[in-house]
């Protein structure tokens, strides 16, 4: 068993394969003193001394005169409330006094193999072999507050997970305030943060920026579609690039409000605190009632930043994510959203799907405008049946008809809005999140839907189960295209207000898990006007995120590298556009956003029956290109080598398979400079040992995978590099692939 317990020292001790996490129980009150989290430890001897028992007196129950100011600086397992530890608190109790405090001791713990369910939430999951369970139990004899401590430890990847369920055990109901699913102490080792930012159109950029005395936060308010910041933190040490360097990455398994923080202290100690953000929140708990925080997947990599992108690509790919679509190539679509818009009828519809077709296209995704009386977006959301003025003879005819193409057929909904133009709204307006006696503020001219409420989860499902067993529809867009404001729940007692926020979320996947236990061979893709509500919560349900609606190849660039900082490749909703292109304008050549495109889930978003010569040479060729190279970038190693983000030139990844015989090596020169030479890159991740070969993949040719002569040894590529030679113009992009050589 990868998690121990040492009953003499009174240590627990996880391990994963590179990786220790240790802690203790000190104290009269039995508090749980964080010791430990790094590199795998063989051996425990003397690691006490990091808690440094003998200056604190609340841990050697001395001088008892003076506990308080030692609380404030004790590494702890889960810090706590009101009664002296003055840095940020991870869970904060309010009583029927009104009165704030916890103080928690142990009580009990429990080691398994495997690990439990997280009630009504998404959270990583592994069988007995690869995962073990260390739940301690703790409690407050004061006021009745227990706490279970959760934590798993995986066998196969370096990664250990946390969440934590409360519970009142006391007389009468309490408030929850806060419940935060992570807190850890550690000695501040002069560290850097990395958080991601943005906006709508230009989600997940990285920003990294030196801690310093205090706390800095990243945080989500807006109840999910939230582009501006991320629930994600790494805290690494200054000196930590992609190969080198410790870091610490954090990633909350959550798609509504969040608070991630790292506060250095005046001993310079280092806390970091993830989970529901408390703004707004409160959850109140009669007596037995518990409360389950979501759960935060944390890695520890002493290799570096590209290290820790592995260790999440792979705790995802294996113990987070579940489609039957997971480890197979997604069919190439076409979406008619950027082709069409709303302008859309049958006929249309279906000659695109017929010259996507002849193309090699595999599915037809129908975008927003297909139901109700939507001809634009100011109406009819909440209205989930055909609108047969624009689509004659309906779903029925038109699936049908791409199904005899030898198409797939995908569908967009909206299932969590409602517009107030809507038949929906117009029968139940207080189905909409609203506060009584105010009008709602719109966005987009829609509000959204109350779904912390069984009835209308009931009724919006009903609705798109109806649509989707009319016809054979085999993929789902799940869209939110608004942040929650105005929060007030008719159903609600009004001190149970500030659980509305939470219960959405749990409304959310309740709603997600129904759509896929009745369509378990559904492809859903989840949505949030781009990437406004890509995250680990929603990748439980959907193995594939809509990134961004920015698809200019350029900006995409910044744009997947950052989700790629967390999220499998696999995972990109990527398409192929026109240009210029709709957002910025910008003009690239068509190979350069197909090589983008490639590294996501592949597809095109445009209309296919305005293409000239060009597009229909190369579009067929790029889908060869996706068809055989797919599985590497599916299920690889990814390695990012130079970042156009930072050094604004150019970009460079890779993508190895796991038995590091082949790579693909993807290159985008962003702007040319006069005179200048061709370009070396250090590949990472080969086998030093072994001979490449290269070739060079192009869709300029007609032979797309071209033998460049070169022999390369893995320790020259990665040691040395290898020699690009610059391309002429600007946005140009080049893609390599090696494969071992046993001759
Ligand atoms: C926002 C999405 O990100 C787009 O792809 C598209 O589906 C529109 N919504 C439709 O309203």
């Amino acid at each position: 068993m990868n998690i121990q317990y040492f009953e003499q020292e009174k240590l627990f001790k996880l391990d994963t394969p590179k990786t220790s996490y240790v802690f203790g129980i000190a104290g009269k009150r039995g508090y749980l003193v964080h010791l430990y989290y790094g590199p795998r430890l063989d051996s425990l001897q003397g690691i006490w001394d990091l808690a440094r028992v003998g200056e604190n007196p609340a841990l050697a129950d001395a001088n008892t005169k003076d506990e308080l100011s030692y609380v404030d600086c004790m590494p702890v397992e889960y810090s706590t409330d009101g009664l002296g530890d003055f840095r940020e608190s991870s869970i904060c109790v309010q009583d029927e006094g009104g009165h704030r405090a916890l103080d928690c001791g142990y009580v009990s713990h429990e080691i398994l193999r495997g690990k439990e369910k997280l009630p009504g939430l998404p959270a990583t999951f592994g069988t007995e072999e690869e995962v073990s369970s260390l739940i301690v139990t703790c409690k407050d004899p004061d006021n009745g507050v227990v706490l279970r401590l959760k934590y798993s430890a995986f066998q196969d990847v370096d990664v250990i997970t946390r969440s934590v369920e409360v519970i009142n055990e006391g007389e009468g109901s309490v408030y929850l305030k806060k419940a935060m699913s992570l807190s850890l102490d550690m000695d501040n080792r002069e560290f850097d943060a990395i958080t991601l930012h943005g906006s709508w159109g230009r989600e997940k950029h990285i920003l990294r920026r030196k801690l310093e005395l205090g706390s800095y936060r990243t945080e989500g308010k807006k109840g999910g579609n939230c582009h501006q910041a991320h629930p994600f933190l790494a805290v690494l040490s200054h000196n930590a690039d992609e190969t080198s360097g410790e870091v610490y990455g954090f990633s909350f398994v959550y798609s509504g409000n969040f608070l991630a923080q790292a506060e250095v202290s005046q001993f310079n100690s280092l806390r970091v605190v993830m989970g529901i953000h408390p703004e707004q929140f409160s959850w109140k708990m009669s007596t037995g009632e518990s409360f389950h925080t979501p759960e935060v997947v944390m890695t520890y990599s002493a290799e570096g930043l590209g290290q820790m992108t592995r260790n999440f690509h792979d705790v995802y790919r294996s113990h987070l994510m579940r489609s039957p679509y997971l480890h197979t190539k997604r069919p190439v679509l076409i979406n008619n959203w950027e082709g069409t818009y709303f302008d859309f009828d049958e006929k249309k519809i279906l000659n695109i799907a017929k010259s996507a077709r002849s193309l090699g296209i595999e599915m037809l995704v129908l975008d927003d405008g297909w139901f109700g009386n939507r001809f634009d977006d100011n109406r009819a959301l909440g209205d989930w049946y055909v609108n047969t003025e624009k689509l004659k003879g309906g779903l029925e005819y038109l699936v049908s008809e791409i199904n005899k193409l030898g198409m797939k057929f995908g569908l967009w909904f909206e299932p969590e809005m409602v517009c107030p133009d809507s038949d929906l709204y117009r029968a139940h307006p207080d189905w909409a999140i609203q506060i009584p006696g105010r009008v709602g503020r719109r966005a987009r001219n829609q509000y959204v839907l109350d779904i912390s409420r069984k009835e209308v989860r009931d009724a919006i499902m009903e609705q798109v189960f109806k649509v989707l067993h009319s016809a054979n529809i085999e993929y789902v867009k799940w869209d939110m295209n608004r942040p929650l404001s105005d929060l007030g729940s008719f159903a609600l007692e009004s001190d149970r207000q500030g659980e509305l926020y939470h219960r959405y979320v749990l409304g959310l996947y309740e709603m997600q898990e129904a759509l896929l236990q009745e369509f378990p061979n559904l492809l859903l893709e989840n949505c949030s006007s781009g990437g406004g509500r890509f995250d680990p919560g929603m990748l439980y349900f959907s193995p594939q995120i809509w990134t961004s609606d920015d698809t200019d190849a350029i900006e995409r660039l910044s744009i997947q590298e950052g989700t790629a900082l967390i999220y499998p490749l696999s995972s990109m909703g990527a398409h192929v556009s026109v240009c210029p292109n709709h957002i910025v304008g910008r003009v690239t050549p068509l190979s350069t956003r197909g090589n983008v495109a490639l590294t996501g889930t592949f597809g095109y978003e445009l209309d296919t029956t305005k293409f000239g010569e060009e597009e229909i040479t190369i579009v067929p060729r790029q889908i060869e290109v996706y068809h055989r190279f797919n599985d590497i970038i599916r299920e690889g190693d990814y390695y990012r080598i130079a970042s156009y983000q930072k050094n604004k030139e150019y970009d460079c990844y890779q993508v190895n398979t796991k038995k590091k015989d082949k790579a693909l090596v993807f290159f985008t020169q962003v702007l040319n400079e006069a005179n200048q030479k061709s370009r070396i890159v250090k590949l990472q991740g080969l086998k030093p040992e072994a001979a490449y070969r290269l070739y060079q993949v192009t869709v300029e040719d007609e032979e797309i995978v071209k033998d460049t002569g070169k022999l390369l040894s893995g320790q020259v590529v990665m040691q040395g590099g290898i020699s690009i030679d610059r391309p002429w113009g600007d946005f140009k992009s080049l893609l390599y692939y090696l494969e071992e050589t046993i001759d």
